[in-house]
């Protein structure tokens, strides 16, 4: 497999090794279907997964790949460790597998129903492949980068949730300038893998969380809107 020198000296680097012997199996899967023929540099390391640029050809792709190892499990484990009556691995991957299939799933509807995201690529096991939103280097986030625009950035982001929630039926669950980035000024969200059906028992209180951190962080940069305004827009018929 075609891995570039930078990402083996990073993932050495890296506490969890994310290339363990499972996820190398699983990236050969999706080179021998065609996915992708080369992984590139670490675009970023996240709590749960880490995300690589990668190629089909000149096409420049993104793969997220979830560790298995990952924070959340590893508070669980003192706890659960050394009990032969749960095999503690299996049942973490499993479930590690079930969100990435979540994410695909999310990023499929969210995509088809014309929500500015990646294009949903391939998925297998712990590994997403999608579309590389960029040009030559990975697209901001808008923590990092808030256009001199911010009204028509408020609005992209708006209109981008309304047709989430109403065409999709999904709202996203983890919103915030962390999972906004910005392609030629225009908001592009990423990140759905929280994100649940609007019918769900939990949907609302999600879709408050995520008006409540957008208003706040817009309003801190000159946007006259507050939560209430927020969630109006995107549940408008
Ligand atoms: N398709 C993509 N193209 C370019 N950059 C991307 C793409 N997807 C993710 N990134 C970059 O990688 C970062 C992390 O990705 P993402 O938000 O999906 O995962 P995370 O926050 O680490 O994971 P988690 O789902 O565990 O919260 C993003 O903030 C963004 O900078
Ligand atoms: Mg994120």
């Amino acid at each position: 497999m075609a891995i570039d020198k930078r990402t083996k000296k990073i993932e050495r680097k890296l506490e969890d090794g994310v290339f363990d012997a499972n996820t190398m199996d699983v990236l050969h899967k999706l080179m021998r279907q065609g996915h992708i023929d080369k992984l590139g540099g670490p675009i970023a390391v996240g709590k749960e997964a880490n995300v690589y640029r990668a190629y089909l050809g000149e096409e420049k792709r993104a793969v997220k790949i979830y560790r298995i190892e990952t924070s959340s499990f590893r508070k669980m484990m003192p706890y659960l460790e050394g009990d032969p009556r749960f095999d503690v691995r299996q049942a973490k991957y499993d479930i590690i597998l079930v969100w990435a299939k979540k994410e695909f799933q999310n990023l499929k509807r969210a995509y088809k129903a014309g929500v500015p995201c990646p294009k949903p690529i391939a998925v297998h096991k712990n590994v997403l492949v999608m579309g590389f939103i960029g040009d030559e280097e990975p697209a901001p986030e808008l923590k990092d980068y808030v256009p001199e625009d911010i009204q028509s950035v408020y609005k992209g982001v708006v209109d981008s949730l309304h047709t989430l929630y109403q065409t999709a039926g999904l709202v996203h669950g983890d919103m915030s300038e962390f999972n906004i980035l910005l392609k030629d000024d225009k908001p592009v969200l990423i990140d759905f893998g929280q994100s649940m059906l609007k019918e769900h028992i939990r949907g609302e209180e999600l879709l408050n969380r995520d008006c409540g951190v957008l208003a706040k962080f817009f309003n801190k940069h000159g946007v006259e809107t507050s939560d209430l305004e927020i969630k109006k827009a995107i549940t408008r018929a």
